[in-house]
């Protein structure tokens, strides 16, 4: 983590140091031409199928008021400020339950709401969920809650529900009545009949005798993604889905330390009942006084069985990270002991690990399996890999590591560990961990850039220079930040800097963009693949940086060398891509520079008139970027070219471009 993240930018003068020819986005070059022969015979290594992920984290709302479709903040009345979230008219308090008398032990607060005796006075409980909570004309959505009449309340209470526009105004009012004097779940469905981005959501008490108390008050869109219920937001998943991850890490970075140890993300905390899972602090709610969002908690209504059954609908491979029994090193010193799990007392961290694989891949006989089987899902998740601490550094990372290494290696020899190099792609902690991660003989080992223009260009060629034995790359976190945010020219730098990547994949076998998802009225950390509010998905130009890597990654790397000299501020990569429909050449090109570039390349195999796939994104201006007033600034813009009579396929560029060009071989 790097705290100047936060403001998303660059300074001009960082920009231009040291590579400054393509970022000088202004300036006219002289046209230049890119000629070469890719031979589809040629291959070098194989590309992993991991080779492009997505990397989840509950930063900027990214969870509870992003792809999580909850609809009410605060449904358990658990915020240290009990009734946060929530506006109430009449008599509503926050009450803490013994154990034995509360529907969730492990949340134990609820609302309690007397009806107003003056016939014109009401009692309401409003929720304005996430910065607004938004609804659609003619959607239905489900509400659930746990309530029950109080003691000494003996006649039933009815109530109303109902949407509130942004003017005030309530909508049409569906009834329920609560009868019962146990806890009972309550379920109604409710109509919206306007469509409002900032609307409310109330629970009336439509009379004038009585006292309820109210629990888990829980409202869905009928139309979650794959209609699930509990579950996650339509627009935001399917934008994830089209990524076509083949990996997915969660539930992110510094959120699995935690700011303390109390508050690290627990994955048992997350699953199991959903109103029973306990509300955690979120790391990133007051992490910079400029942007405090104390409001931002964990519900835990997306936790670890919904994060596996998510990769297991989108194909990826999931990857947990868990917690090695350090809070984040960033926000405590080391010589807080306080903060940090002493070596000889790590074995609830390591049981934690080997219980995850159980709850993954377990059998349903096993204690965890059996955990995941009640959720509704008896086959195992196949879990392959697992992460072990976040951005860790130093000798607290290096003393640790290796008891986890052991344990899980002792009990699930297969599953594939990755190991982390800290925080910076460089400097003192990497050039320590690296070693050492040779040394743990780590599957993979995890690396960390957030860095500017200048720095993913001048570092394209990073891992033709790594040793091709040692333990193998997960690129997990990295982002170009430019000025400004998510430009067309951080996603450029973005795609050149894939090109080494691509090329050296016999040593980088997962990668992924971080963060992934940011709302705007929320959010701490930018620079972020996906942007939204409660209505609109703003997909950056990186999103299509990364849709356009994932789904032409290919099988094979092919030798480069008859691509010849590029011109100047172009980029080139070319991978075989393999497959029962047929083999194609992919070509990606990227021109960085202000003139269009004729590309005429040679590739032997390819028909005379057949018919090449041209995909990408462009923009007249490098600092072009996508937002809610022009989410499609920079699209996906598609096309087809055809081989000439040579064999040779022919294009034209565009300035500020990045194409993948498909050309199907013999
Ligand atoms: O991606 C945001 C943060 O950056 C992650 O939580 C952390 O791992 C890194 O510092």
């Amino acid at each position: 983590m790097k705290h100047q993240a936060l403001l998303g930018v660059a300074t001009a003068a960082a920009l231009l140091s040291g590579v400054a020819s393509p970022l000088d986005a202004q300036t006219p070059a002289a046209p230049k031409t890119m000629t070469g022969t890719v031979d589809p015979a040629k291959t070098k290594f194989d590309i992993s199928p991991t080779m492009y992920g997505v990397f989840f984290e509950d930063i900027n709302f990214a969870a509870d008021g992003g792809l999580y479709a909850e609809l009410i903040k605060n449904r358990s009345f658990e915020f240290p400020n009990g009734l946060s979230g929530w506006e109430t008219d009449g008599t509503v308090q926050v009450v803490k339950g013994a154990d034995y008398d509360v529907p969730f032990p492990r949340n134990p607060h609820f609302a309690r709401a007397t009806a107003e005796s003056h016939r014109d006075r009401w009692t309401a409980l409003d929720n304005a969920g996430f910065r607004g909570l938004a609804f659609e004309e003619g959607k239905t959505y489900h509400l659930s809650l746990m309530a029950r009449l109080a003691p000494g309340t003996v006649k039933p209470v009815k109530f109303d529900a109902a949407f509130v526009r942004e003017d005030g105004t309530m909508e049409a009012r569906t009834p329920f009545t609560v009868d019962s004097r146990e806890w009972k779940e309550y379920k109604v469905d409710v109509k919206a009949v306007s469509t409002q981005t900032r609307g409310k959501f109330r629970l009336l008490i439509n009379g004038h005798e009585g006292t309820v108390d109210l629990d888990h008050i829980s409202l869905f869109p009928e139309d979650t993604w794959k209609g699930r219920a509990n579950g996650l937001r339509n627009d935001l998943a399917q934008a994830i889905a089209d990524l076509k991850p083949k990996v997915f890490r969660f539930p992110g970075g510094c959120i699995v330390e935690g700011t303390t140890l109390d508050e690290r993300y627990q994955w048992k905390n997350t699953v199991g009942p959903v109103g029973n899972r306990p509300l955690n602090s979120n790391r990133w709610n007051n992490t910079f006084i400029d942007h405090l969002t104390p409001d931002y908690f964990q519900s835990y209504g997306l936790g670890f069985f919904e994060f596996f059954q998510f990769c297991e609908d989108v194909g990826a491979e999931p990857l947990p990270v868990l917690n090695m029994g350090l809070a984040c090193q960033f926000q405590n010193d080391a010589s807080d002991l306080t903060q940090q799990v002493a070596v000889d007392r790590l074995g609830p961290y390591i049981q934690d690990c080997l219980d995850l694989i159980e709850f993954a891949n377990g059998p349903v006989t096993s204690a965890w399996g059996k955990v995941r089987a009640d959720m509704g899902h008896p086959e195992p998740f196949n879990m392959k890999f697992i992460g072990v601490g976040n951005e860790q550094w130093g000798t607290l990372y290096t003393d640790r590591l290796p008891h986890f290494l052991k344990a899980i290696r002792e009990k699930y020899p297969d599953i594939r560990i990755i190991g982390g190099s800290g925080p910076y792609p460089d400097g003192k902690e990497f050039e320590f961990l690296w070693p050492k991660m040779r040394e743990f003989n780590a599957d993979l080992v995890d690396e960390h850039y957030y860095r500017d223009p200048a720095w993913f260009l001048s570092h394209i060629d990073r891992y033709d220079k790594y040793d091709r034995n040692g333990p193998k790359v997960f690129a997990g976190e990295y982002a170009c930040h430019d000025d400004p945010t998510n430009s067309l020219r951080a996603a450029l730098c973005e795609a050149a800097f894939l090109t080494g990547i691509e090329r050296n994949a016999d040593v980088v076998r997962m990668s992924s963009y971080a963060p992934l998802l940011s709302n705007y009225n929320a959010w701490q950390w930018a620079h972020d693949m996906i942007w939204f509010d409660n209505t609109t998905v703003v997909k950056t130009p990186n999103y299509w940086v990364q849709y356009l890597y994932s789904n032409n990654a290919g099988t094979h790397t092919l030798d480069l060398s008859g691509l010849g000299a590029l011109p100047a501020d172009c980029y080139a990569g070319a991978v075989l891509d393999e497959s029962e429909d047929g083999n194609a050449v992919i070509f990606k090109f990227i021109n960085l520079g202000a003139t269009p570039v004729p590309i005429s390349v040679n590739i032997p195999g390819a028909a005379d008139g057949t018919e090449v796939s041209v995909v990408g994104i462009k923009g007249a201006d490098l600092a072009l970027k996508n937002d809610l007033s022009g989410a499609d600034r920079i699209k996906l813009e598609e096309s087809t070219v055809k081989i000439g009579g040579t064999g040779i396929f022919a294009a034209t560029q565009d300035p500020y471009s990045f194409m993948v060009y498909r050309i199907p071989v013999k």
